[in-house]
């Protein structure tokens, strides 16, 4: 099998997401199917597009989609008011008598700001997301969550608007930095520990593999977390039920770890696996979680070289982070614990006492 369909339920807002081991052919055709316009205005990077662009272009002009690329800059800070204005004013001078829609063509800095643009020019446009780093793949380009940041915070400015359509070619992840692989591969880890013991089974027998990136092994890491996210987010779209909320395993000590070191010295996956780590020691550590499978968590991170310790922290910057946090509330944290492989709970009952000796612990000096 070389391509995957999985859907997201969300009614008369559902969409596909389409995983392919190569190739846009079937997308031009596919968006002439959709009729979801017949101008798209790509909103990428000059170095994704020196890659990929002119493929992408042809495979849309073929099927009489008129393309034309708007280049931002290679840096979290397109996520900015400045470039979203300056973006929707390219769009809206390009905006005449065809029907336009945008694809976000990128990692998940293109993804949020081509998204945020889709819910808010006009009232709201169509937009599909072709994602090119494993981040986008399995988390980004999914669920709808669009966002540019602010000064005072990362993605304090968004809106939910879902695209249409996620079309995830793999065969472009062979040019991604070794190390964008592995921030990937933390949240695909992450996806096996909240639902999937069979995906991290997966992933401790085959991380040599995956390593190389064997296409076979893509294709069935990217579509077991896409599936996972794609089910999570047809039952809590919006994050009311509290549903969605399992996603942020790793995500609450991982954000104090990204905000401690400025975003600078650990990338998002990095962080995320240390906060995996110290989740599942708090877990074992109040009873939740055997012995045994916390040490499986480790070690399976540590053989997809992430780190489950840090030295580029400061405990102390770490803490003060982590105080801050939207998180937490009257005192309290709510935390995603697993308590099995497959499995986890959404609790506020862990003695802080506990967090700050486990975060002490990761945050060698
Ligand atoms: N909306 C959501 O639900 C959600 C979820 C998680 C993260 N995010 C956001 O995603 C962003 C991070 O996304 P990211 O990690 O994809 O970063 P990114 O978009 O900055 O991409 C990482 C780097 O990879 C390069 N690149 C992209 N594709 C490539 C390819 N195929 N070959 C070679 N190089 C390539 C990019 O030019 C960039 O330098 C953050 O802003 C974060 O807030 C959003
Ligand atoms: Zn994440």
């Amino acid at each position: 099998m070389s391509a995957k369909k999985i859907t997201v339920n969300l009614f008369e807002r559902s969409y596909p997401i389409i995983i392919q081991k190569n190739g846009f052919q079937q997308l031009g055709r596919l968006l002439k199917k959709m009729q979801l316009g017949n101008a798209a205005c790509i909103i990428t990077n000059s170095r994704v597009q020196a890659l990929y662009g002119k493929e992408l272009a042809l495979s849309l002009t073929r099927n009489g989609i008129a393309t034309s690329f708007i280049r931002i800059a290679d840096s979290e800070k397109s996520k900015s008011a400045k470039v979203y204005f300056d973006t929707v004013t390219k769009i809206s001078k390009i905006d005449t008598k065809k029907r336009l829609f945008l694809i976000a063509f990128g990692g998940g800095v293109a993804g949020d700001l081509c998204g945020f643009i889709a819910a808010t020019y006009k009232r709201g446009i169509n937009y599909i997301q072709v994602p090119t780093t494993l981040l986008a793949q399995v988390d980004s380009a999914i669920g709808g969550k669009t966002a540019i940041d602010l000064a005072s915070g990362k993605n304090l400015l968004g809106a939910f608007c879902q695209p249409r359509l996620v079309y995830s070619n793999l065969s472009l992840l062979q040019s991604l930095p070794k190390r964008q692989i592995r921030s990937g591969i933390a949240e695909i880890v992450k996806y096996g520990v909240i639902s999937d013991k069979k995906l991290f089974g997966y992933i401790e027998k085959n991380y040599k593999k995956i390593l190389k990136l064997d296409p076979n092994a893509l294709l069935y890491l990217v579509a077991s977390a896409s599936r996972i996210k794609a089910d999570v987010v047809s039952r809590d779209e919006r994050e009311t039920l509290g549903l969605r909320a399992v996603l942020n395993f790793g995500h609450t000590i991982g954000h104090a770890l990204e905000t401690a070191t400025k975003y600078n010295k650990l990338n998002h996956g990095e962080a995320v696996s240390i906060g995996m780590t110290a989740a599942a020691q708090i877990a074992r550590q109040m009873g939740l979680l055997k012995q045994e499978t916390f040490l499986r968590i480790e070690q399976l991170l540590k053989h997809m070289d992430l780190p489950v310790k840090t030295k580029n922290s400061n405990f102390r910057a770490v803490l003060k982070a982590f105080y801050r946090d939207k998180k937490f509330i009257r005192g309290k944290v709510r935390m995603v614990l697993p308590t099995r492989l497959g499995h986890v709970i959404v609790t506020e009952d862990i003695p802080l006492n506990l967090i700050k000796t486990v975060i002490k612990n990761r945050v060698v000096s």
